[in-house]
């Protein structure tokens, strides 16, 4: 029989510094009207200057292993595009922070969608029989790349993290990961881009002047980047409740990467999901990109909207460009 990977622990955590769109509005050509009117965030977390993401993955992770009842686990999968380090992953440092000594960690890059993708990377470890329990974290600190003079990208990221512990299951049961559908084009990876700080681009190679270059912060075009998002967490979406056997109006809560609140209902409305049904904090946290799907489940638990049985579709697109979906069935769960 198939092992399934089971939802089994659920812990998150923001840093403490809030930034209003009225903080932004007095150092960027920006306003808080433009700002809600646009993407619907109100304000967003930002860490203390020295915060590195593994700090939050690890506040996060701990939550999450106290969650599941267990601090067992035999694999951490760390998604993040604000890594500790370029190297080595973050993810076995936090696995070591979290006095998990000796298992196996890696990091996963696949940027807003980075957790789904590391879900279904570690339901694969498990349907194989590599791990039992593993412990996957979207966790980001997006204030390190954002370019403090860019108003089209500073006034949507913020930083925080999620994490989930996934454990060996069985397929019926309340919790279990119903499918994976994955997708990336290369072809449009410019759209969103670090241009410098990797091999194609050394910092060297741009470190000139004693100012940060433009190059190693973080850039998108929004414009294009919205449509992407729409056409292919749309279609990512169909394929899961295919797989799953659910009708769009069937589902309770959909849980879509919390970029644009526009984003989260024009796909809402093109899958036949009523908008109430979708999940919104990126009012309160804004666009966490790795940590965004963890965040705002979350969120939903806590204000108690999602209740066990409940059904909840994750849909999730990103840089790369990639994007990606899973289901479940919400099961009986102490949020950490
Ligand atoms: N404040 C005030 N005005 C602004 C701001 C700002 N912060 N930012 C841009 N503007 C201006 C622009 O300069 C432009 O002015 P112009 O008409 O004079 O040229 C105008 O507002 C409209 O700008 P657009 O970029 O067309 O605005 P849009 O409605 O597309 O909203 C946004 C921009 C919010 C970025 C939107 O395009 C979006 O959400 N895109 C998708 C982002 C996303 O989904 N990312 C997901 C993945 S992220 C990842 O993987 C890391």
């Amino acid at each position: 029989m198939i092992r399934a990977a089971v939802l089994a622990g659920l812990g998150t955590y923001v840093p403490s510094r809030v930034i209003t769109n009225d903080d932004l509005s007095r150092i960027l050509d920006t306003s808080d009207e433009w700002i809600r009117s646009r993407t619907g965030i109100a304000q967003r977390h930002w860490a203390p200057p020295g915060t590195a993401t593994g700090d939050l993955a690890v506040e996060a992770g701990g939550r999450a292993l106290k969650s599941s009842g267990s601090g067992d686990v035999d694999l951490v999968v760390v998604a993040t595009t604000t890594p500790d380090h370029p190297c080595p992953a973050t993810a076995p440092g936090v696995a070591h922070r979290l006095g998990l000594n000796a298992v196996a960690a890696y990091d996963i890059a696949a940027v807003c969608s980075g957790f789904v993708y590391a879900m279904a990377s570690a339901a694969g470890a498990i349907a194989a029989g590599i791990a039992d329990r593993v412990l996957v974290i979207g966790a980001e600190t997006y204030s390190t790349i954002l370019n403090p003079e860019d108003r089209t990208t500073s006034v949507i990221f913020g930083d925080g993290a999620g994490a989930v512990v996934l454990r060996a299951g069985d397929p019926s049961e309340p919790g279990a990961l119903l499918g994976h559908d994955l997708g990336s084009d290369g072809s449009l990876k410019d759209l969103i881009i670090v241009p410098a700080g990797g091999s194609r681009q050394p910092v060297a190679a741009v470190a000139a002047s004693g100012d940060r270059p433009a190059e190693t912060y973080f850039q998108m075009e929004g414009k294009p980047v919205f449509r992407h998002a729409v056409t292919r967490m749309v279609a990512s979406s169909e394929a899961i409740l295919h797989r799953a056997g659910w009708a769009p109006e069937s589902v309770d809560w959909f849980v879509g990467h919390q970029a644009n609140v526009r984003i989260l209902h024009a796909v809402a409305d093109q899958l036949g999901i009523d908008r109430d049904r979708t999940v919104v904090n990126l009012d309160r946290v804004g666009n966490t990109s790795a940590a965004s799907i963890p965040l705002a489940l979350d969120d939903a638990a806590s204000r108690g909207l999602l209740t066990p049985g409940d059904r909840v579709l994750m849909s999730a697109f990103g840089g790369g460009l990639t994007w990606g979906s899973t289901a479940l069935v919400w099961p009986e769960i102490v949020t950490g």
